[in-house]
């Protein structure tokens, strides 16, 4: 073979590897709406990006007459390229070549990237479209799996990293998302469990179809396992390229400040007259969100799950920041169960990433309840209590109507080492709302009262002397509780100089081996 030739057969091997599994399978895959890896990735990646690895590799399996059927990168492409020109590192597994399950060479690809990201110091994006470990290698493809898990945990916290859930993900398959910091899932074209319906029905007698068990419905909404629920996979990523945006390298560097038109000044009237006067009555948190950060733009995360509490990216001035906001919309923005979970592991994200925390708080306080305590709200509440306590980022505080009770120290409050706590007049801080502590305050009281009239009437005066001393932020801020209170429609300005004046603040935790969280 001559020189000319070599270049020929090199050339002729790199399409042969665009061929995956087959035009069959390919169709197969389309037909279902599905793309391809590397069409995936390239709608992923700046155009002309990436840059493939290990193209050549192929399984060394000799079982099940394997060694008669063999495909070019066999079924994962790996590789890196840019994303508004910021290093990345991809892998997509290909389901036209033995439905992109995981074999020993297919997980050393992933590791090999996996291994090179945390060396460069950039995120991790994979892209899930898998029938699990591969049966014919049996324990060899178990320990590839263990081998990406291991890689997953210690990435943890060093580098983002970003799961894309396209297609199946069963048995240990759905491990290594679960790792990762977030999960986007595909509507109708995707599923997650760790045992599939046939499974299921033969230990438990359940009857259930895939995507009730692990559609992406499911678990966007039920058990908050994926944090975004996209229609199609160009809108997935998509998604993944703006929530990059908001991210920073690796956990040493800061997320990228950018240019921002939106006055950092402006005034928003209307925020003056978003609390009803009824403090009984809700409200839209998102409208506050949306008015104060730049541009109106907020990346909700978790956005069908555990809606009483909202998470998600946004920006001032330019400065990327995570927003945990209560939702008083949505069962008056009571913490439960869910809610906590779900904002402790944004929380904690943050803080891994050097993203700022900005908390909108309007809190009637933890959800009673055998439900809840059966549940084990007490670890639970622990969870977002721990991850606000232990974060070291610029922690901004806004309270905007009600801050009552455990939630009340729970939401990112002073002693929680919160940086800036304002409060808007219409704050109402407290142990708890005015008609609980009158009726445990004057309670003995009360029970001699037969009359049902002076009762009520006893209870209103008793409520409007406690509404008038408690219900307000004054008394807050009469101890240093609440570092000013501030007029709502001032609320923009007000957080882009908190934040500005802690971008330097350097804080620490004791030394330790980690700490020991309420799992
Ligand atoms: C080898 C596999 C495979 C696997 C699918 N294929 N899964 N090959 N190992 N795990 C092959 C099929 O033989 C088929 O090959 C092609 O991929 C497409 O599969 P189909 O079944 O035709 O596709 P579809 O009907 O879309 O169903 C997809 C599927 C199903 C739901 C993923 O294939 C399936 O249930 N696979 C097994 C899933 C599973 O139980 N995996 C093991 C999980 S345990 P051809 O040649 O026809 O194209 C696990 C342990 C890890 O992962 C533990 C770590 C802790």
């Amino acid at each position: 073979m001559n020189n000319t030739d070599k270049i020929r057969k090199l050339i002729e091997l790199r399409e042969k590897t665009k061929e995956g599994g087959g035009a069959e399978r390919i169709e197969t895959q389309h037909s279902k709406g599905k793309h391809t890896a590397r069409e995936r990735i390239n709608i992923l990646l700046d155009e002309g990006s990436f840059e493939e690895y290990d193209m050549f590799v192929r399984h060394r399996s000799h079982d099940f007459g394997l060694e008669k059927e063999s495909y070019l990168s066999d079924g994962v492409v790996t590789g890196h390229g840019t994303i508004d020109g910021r290093v990345i590192y991809v892998y997509a597994q290909d389901f036209t070549v033995f439905g992109g399950s995981l074999s020993e060479t297919h997980a050393q690809k992933i590791c090999k990237i996996m291994d090179q990201a945390m060396k460069v110091g950039a995120p991790v994006v994979g892209i899930n479209d898998s029938g699990g470990a591969r049966i014919q290698e049996g324990v060899k493809s178990l320990a590839g799996y263990a081998e990406i898990f291991e890689r997953n945990i210690l990435a943890s916290g060093v580098i983002p990293q970003i799961s894309a859930v396209f297609g199946p993900c069963a048995g240990g398959a759905v491990y290594s998302p679960a790792l990762t910091d977030f999960i986007l899932m595909s509507d109708k074209s995707s599923y997650m469990f760790v045992t599939g319906p046939k499974v299921t029905k033969t230990v438990t007698g359940e009857v259930i179809s895939t995507e009730a068990l692990g559609g992406a419905q499911m678990h966007a909404s039920k058990s908050g396992v994926s944090h975004f629920m996209v229609e199609n996979e160009e809108e997935g990523l998509l998604l993944i390229r703006k929530l990059i945006s908001y991210l920073p390298q690796n956990n040493l560097e800061d997320p990228i400040q950018t240019e921002c038109s939106d006055p950092i000044d402006r005034l928003e009237d209307e925020l003056n007259e978003i609390i009803p006067e009824n403090p009984n009555e809700p409200y839209d948190v998102m409208d506050v969100i949306t008015q104060v950060v730049d541009r109106g733009e907020f990346l909700e995360v978790h956005s069908l799950y555990a809606r009483n509490i909202v998470v998600g990216f946004s920006k001032f001035n330019g400065m990327p920041v995570g927003i945990v906001a209560n939702q008083p919309n949505h069962m008056a923005g009571v913490l439960d169960i869910e809610a906590s979970r779900k904002a402790a592991r944004f929380v904690r994200f943050c803080d891994c990433f050097n993203i700022p925390l900005v908390t909108f708080v309007d809190v009637p306080g933890f959800l009673p309840g055998s439900a809840q305590e059966f549940g084990g709200i007490i670890i639970h509440g622990a969870k977002l209590m721990f991850a606000y306590g232990e974060a070291t980022v610029p922690k901004v505080t806004i309270t905007l109507r009600k801050s009552y009770g455990g939630a009340h120290d729970v939401m990112s409050s002073k002693q929680l080492r919160g940086d800036l706590n304002y409060a808007w007049p219409t704050a109402e801080i407290a142990v708890m709302g005015a008609k609980g502590a009158v009726e445990i305050l004057e309670g003995r009281k009360l029970r001699k009262i037969e009359d049902q009239e002076k009762r009520t009437a006893f209870i209103a005066e008793k409520s409007k002397e406690y509404t008038e001393k408690f219900a307000n932020p004054y008394e807050a801020a009469r101890y240093g509780y609440i570092d000013d209170v501030i007029e709502p429609r001032n609320t923009r300005f007000r957080i882009i100089r908190a934040l500005q004046t802690l971008a330097t603040k350097k804080d620490m935790n004791p030394p330790k081996k980690h700490p020991n969280l309420p799992l």
